[in-house]
């Protein structure tokens, strides 16, 4: 459903030169790619374009299914700027519902996670639905003639789950799941069992960045001696980082780690990860916006949703593999580490990720050919440019 009327040309307003700029990554091949032109990166009418074409229509991750175990567990987000959340029913299966009260649209849970709400009210008129959607009870109605709060449901959404992925769209009329896009893609993550990795950080943030800036900075390792130069770098170098482009749904790169640094490391335990595999991370994006990055031992991820052009709101998880967490004695001290480790990853990018975009807002930035380290982003600009250019 697309909210903003599109302007006469279809494209909310768009430049037809930033358009067909943007058009061009469809025929160029990846040995002559360039980045991306910079206006879209600070455009207003082209986030709105984003977010009416790619926000609204797409597949979009907003948790995973171990984090919503038991009956009334739940997760809440804004997709497109539209507060969604899935619940764990009591049959086991999870739903997902618009977050919106059947009376007069208040947001009904406003808390990111929950546990065990069987029952929850609308905080305005104390509407009480239960975990299946259901009105249950509507306060002082009984007295408005022809009203019943019998089979009167909040309004369901598409929910798909891959490899412990919750996805949920506002695209009534999607007709893929989010596993028929992601062929190579499931051949390589099924080998790391990622749906069985325990989370024990999840938080939201909003960066001071376009959203397209921390994908891509996300899927290259080209980065990696230069920002990451004592903290990633040593464990996997910018030399070793391989990307595979080519793909239309999703793209992603592999690395060997160095064993010997004692993080990234697949426990000896495990024994379904196999030859170099044990020695070899991955990272990815599911297109648009859901990154991950594993190995043997961890699982890091982010699912991003514009707040604007200059700003995103990402939501970030780490999970640990079972096998390594049953190495440690003190989980809550293991955590807590673990934690500290990633976080200094995580704000070296983060400054990286805002000087982009200062950057970006320069009249003149330009495109560049790229490096044979971030051929990822060849991948995403022809995803973006078929999408939003089409
Ligand atoms: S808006 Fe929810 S009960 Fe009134
Ligand atoms: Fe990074």
């Amino acid at each position: 459903m697309a909210r903003q009327p599109e302007s006469a040309s279809g494209q909310y307003g768009v430049s037809d030169a930033l358009l067909q700029a943007l058009s061009e990554c469809k025929t160029r091949s990846v040995d002559e790619a360039l980045t991306l032109p910079p206006a879209v990166y600070v455009c207003d009418a082209f986030n709105r374009l984003e977010i009416n074409k790619l926000f609204s229509k797409e597949w979009i991750c907003i948790g995973r299914t171990e984090e919503i175990r038991e009956p009334g567990d739940f997760v809440t987000m804004d997709i497109a700027e539209q507060p969604v959340f899935a619940i764990r029913q009591q049959d086991g299966s999870i739903k997902a519902f618009a977050n919106t009260c059947l009376h007069r649209c208040a947001k009904l849970l406003k808390d990111t996670r929950g546990r065990g709400k069987l029952r929850f009210a609308c905080p305005y008129h104390a509407w009480t639905y239960d975990a299946s959607g259901s009105l249950l009870r509507a306060p002082y109605m009984d007295k408005t003639q022809g009203f019943t709060t019998e089979g009167r449901q909040l309004t369901e959404l598409k929910l798909d789950i891959w490899q412990g992925f919750i996805y949920v769209t506002l695209n009534a009329d999607i007709d893929y799941k989010v596993s028929d896009r992601l062929g190579d893609l499931a051949d390589v993550y099924g080998r790391y069992r990622m749906a069985d990795y325990i989370t024990f950080v999840h938080d939201d943030e909003l960066w001071n960045t376009n959203w397209k800036i921390l994908v891509e900075n996300f899927i290259e390792g080209y980065h990696l001696f230069k920002v990451h130069r004592e903290t990633f770098e040593p464990i996997s170098p910018t030399s070793w980082q391989t990307p595979h482009p080519g793909h239309d749904a999703f793209t992603y790169s592999t690395s060997k780690v160095k064993p010997d640094r004692g993080f990234c490391v697949t426990p000896e335990t495990n024994t379904h990860l196999e030859g170099e595999w044990r020695e070899t991370g991955s990272v990815a994006c599911v297109f648009p916006a859901h990154l991950i990055q594993i190995t043997g031992d961890f699982l890091w991820y982010m699912s991003i949703q514009p707040h604007g052009a200059e700003q995103l709101r990402v939501r970030r998880g780490l999970a640990v593999a079972p096998e390594r967490l049953a190495q440690e004695e003190d989980h809550e001290r293991f955590y807590e580490e673990t934690k500290q480790t990633f976080d200094r990853v995580n704000l070296e990018d983060k400054t990286a990720v805002e000087a982009v975009l200062a950057g970006a807002k320069n009249q003149y930035a330009q495109q560049s050919l790229m490096s044979v380290h971030e051929t990822t982003l060849f991948d995403f600009g022809r995803y973006l440019a078929r999408m939003l250019t089409d």
